[in-house]
């Protein structure tokens, strides 16, 4: 899910690039504004960390991109991809490297297990808004 850092900072176009980029399958995508209760529910495992307040303020304050994307190790490369939480750690190359200096605003989420996935789809895309379809490179990717 692209934060609302990274909606409001034009970054939308150049994280979907490297995503689609990469090989990975966008079959899910909108823009939306998370209610409150979404987002504590999305964060609900940091609801006892002193910064969750901030984040749940933080997150709710725009419009974010959630996407659902598949492909091999999705959720792996996502996160690879996405880079280390702090992006002043986070390596060049990675989207919160090359986009980011703030740890609360770090330009995107993603889930870190399939658990958490089906959770966080679930809070935001009902089963008619996924899609399936066939990368025409899809042959090469695999
Ligand atoms: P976390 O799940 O630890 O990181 P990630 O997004 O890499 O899975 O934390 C969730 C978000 O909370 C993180 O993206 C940024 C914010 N956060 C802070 O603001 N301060 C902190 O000390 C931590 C650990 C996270
Ligand atoms: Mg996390």
């Amino acid at each position: 899910m692209i934060k609302p850092d990274g909606v409001q900072r034009g970054l939308v176009g150049r994280i979907v690039q490297r995503i689609e980029a990469k090989g990975l399958k966008i079959v899910a995508m909108k823009m939306r504004t998370l209610p409150q209760d979404v987002a504590r529910e999305h964060y609900a495992e940091h609801s006892q960390k002193p910064f969750f307040g901030d984040l749940v303020s933080f997150i709710t304050s725009g419009p974010s991109v959630p996407m659902v994307v598949e492909g091999k190790d999705a959720i792996s490369e996502m996160r690879k991809m996405n880079g280390a939480t702090n992006p002043t750690k986070a390596q060049p190359g990675t989207i919160r490297g090359d986009f980011g200096l703030d740890m609360g605003r770090n330009v995107i989420h993603g889930s870190d297990s399939p658990e958490s996935a089906k959770r966080e789809i679930a809070l935001h895309f009902g089963e008619a808004e996924l899609s399936s379809y066939t990368r025409i490179d899809e042959a090469w990717l695999y």
